[in-house]
């Protein structure tokens, strides 16, 4: 399986802005993806079509959206559609981010409606599960990851193309802290995550790239792609210059 290396651009980069990033990333890369690694970059609605347009220099990467909802069309003010992300040349979306869960509180069924419908949609999706440190202290950690992953995946339509689903595993006390998870912690819980992704899809969940994501950097990025289970890797922060997310892209 090709390491997936996702980008996660959060509130950050107008269209130009996006777009600037992009050809810089272009130009690094010599215009396609390394060797064994596929790229996506989930950015702002209103960056979607330039990121996208200028997405095409580079072989073997894509963009996506970073938020759906959960209907074809409607009124549903402040909204997006799939065919709206489609339309804008976008073939991914992030659902379950923990700053969706958090901040704007999303429920679990909420994201597992949106991964549902997004994937019915012809989406690839991008599902992101992970504990806050309160829960993994608690002893909470596999009950939280089953939950995460029982209710965002229910309701997955059987005939999804194998291609079309991605599992990010993001510990919510790693995320923006520059605290990366030890190595054994990302061993552990991403055996644990197989193991349910296992029951939950059955024989598919192998094909199904499990991602880490928490301060990767480009110092770290070799050494937790290198681990068991880890299919690639979901950045934030350390995405938003070129350099620093080719530097990891070649990590
Ligand atoms: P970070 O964010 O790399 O800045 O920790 C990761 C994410 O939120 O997806």
């Amino acid at each position: 399986m090709k390491k997936l290396m996702a980008a996660n651009w959060k509130m950050y980069k107008t269209g130009a802005e996006a777009a600037e990033t992009v050809k810089e990333m272009a130009a690094l890369l010599n215009g396609t993806a390394p060797e064994g690694r596929e790229i996506v970059v989930f950015v702002p609605f209103t960056a979607l079509e330039r990121a996208s347009v200028a997405m095409t220099a580079v072989k073997g990467a894509s963009t996506g959206a970073e938020n759906v909802y959960p209907a074809a069309e409607g009124a549903f003010t402040g909204e997006i559609s799939p065919a709206m992300i489609r339309a804008c040349g976008a073939s991914w979306v992030l659902t379950g981010h923990s700053e969706r869960r958090h901040i704007l509180g999303e429920s679990d069924a909420f994201v597992g409606e949106k991964t549902a419908f997004a994937l019915s949609s012809g989406l690839r999706v991008m599902l992101c599960i992970g504990e806050t440190l309160e829960e993994r202290e608690s002893g909470l950690l596999r009950n939280v990851l089953e939950r995460q992953l029982r209710l965002g995946l229910k309701n997955v339509p059987a005939d999804t193309p194998v291609e079309a689903l991605a599992i990010a595993y993001e510990p919510v006390w790693a995320i923006g802290t520059g605290k990366t998870a030890t190595t054994e912690d990302i061993v552990e819980t991403h055996a644990i995550c197989r193991e349910l992704m296992r029951d939950i899809l059955g024989a598919r969940a192998d094909e199904t790239p499990l991602l880490y994501g928490g301060s990767v950097k480009p110092a770290n990025a070799g050494s937790i792609l290198a681990l068991d289970n880890v299919d690639g890797v979901l950045v934030g922060g350390a995405s938003l210059k070129a350099d620093s997310f080719t530097q990891i892209i070649n990590a």
